[in-house]
């Protein structure tokens, strides 16, 4: 069985960017030892610099757009973010939505072996998704995203339903949830749930203290 994954969305918050969004690096490395997988998902402008820093931590994008190299101002070139340390990506968050051909054409450009977490808001939107193969699928209500309450005790049955949709159109994909999560209890109950792990952001970003929260998150 894979390690359930912890994947930490720096988005754009002031504690997650820049010398700050190392420093948040820094701290999620010493946590990878632990039974998870842990990846952080960055601002393309800290990618490189986070990248090139860590060891066994997993930098991935926010967002990639399906273009190559060439007349595409100001776009997110795939090449140039695996060039520059990105290992994955997410893509079509609740704040950065993408149409469905979008995603298609995006996994026709990208490595075979590239992991891509495509987010979904609801179960009818991840049985869309999945019909493209992603490597994972992130169930995250909108409504939840930022607040205090977790999915996994909010909506646990978006969770329950969304594993199931998704694994009867494709067993391949591997489910995640998200939104509100913010300790290790919410990590357990999205596993006891049937997710392979969580998707967070405002937990970890906005702790008083980041480390105390990533090992509860990883213990
Ligand atoms: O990408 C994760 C995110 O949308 C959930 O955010 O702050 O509810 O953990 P948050």
């Amino acid at each position: 069985m894979d390690k359930p994954l912890i994947v930490v969305n720096f988005k754009t918050y002031e504690s997650a960017s820049g010398q700050s969004a190392e420093d948040l690096a820094a701290s999620m490395e010493k946590f990878t030892n632990r039974n998870f997988r842990m990846i952080a998902v960055v601002s393309a402008f800290d990618l490189h610099s986070i990248a090139s820093n860590s060891t066994n931590l997993e930098v991935w994008s926010q967002h990639l757009d399906p273009v190559g190299k060439g007349s595409y101002t100001g776009w997110l070139e795939p090449e140039s973010a695996i060039y520059r340390g990105a290992v994955g990506t997410i893509i079509n968050h609740a704040e950065h939505k993408v149409s469905i051909k979008h995603v298609k054409e995006l996994m026709e450009m990208l490595p075979s072996d590239f992991p891509i977490c495509a987010c979904a808001a609801d179960v009818s939107e991840a049985i869309e998704l999945a019909k493209l193969n992603p490597t994972f699928i992130a169930v995250e209500p909108p409504e939840l995203i930022g607040g205090d309450i977790s999915v996994t005790t909010a909506d646990p049955s978006i969770v329950t339903d969304t594993v199931k949709a998704v694994k009867s159109v494709n067993s391949n994909v591997r489910v995640l949830c998200g939104a509100g999560v913010k300790n290790g209890s919410d990590v357990r109950k999205a596993i006891e749930l049937g997710a392979e792990g969580v998707l967070l952001a405002s937990g970890v970003t906005k702790a008083e203290d980041v480390n105390a929260v990533l090992d509860d998150l990883s213990s």
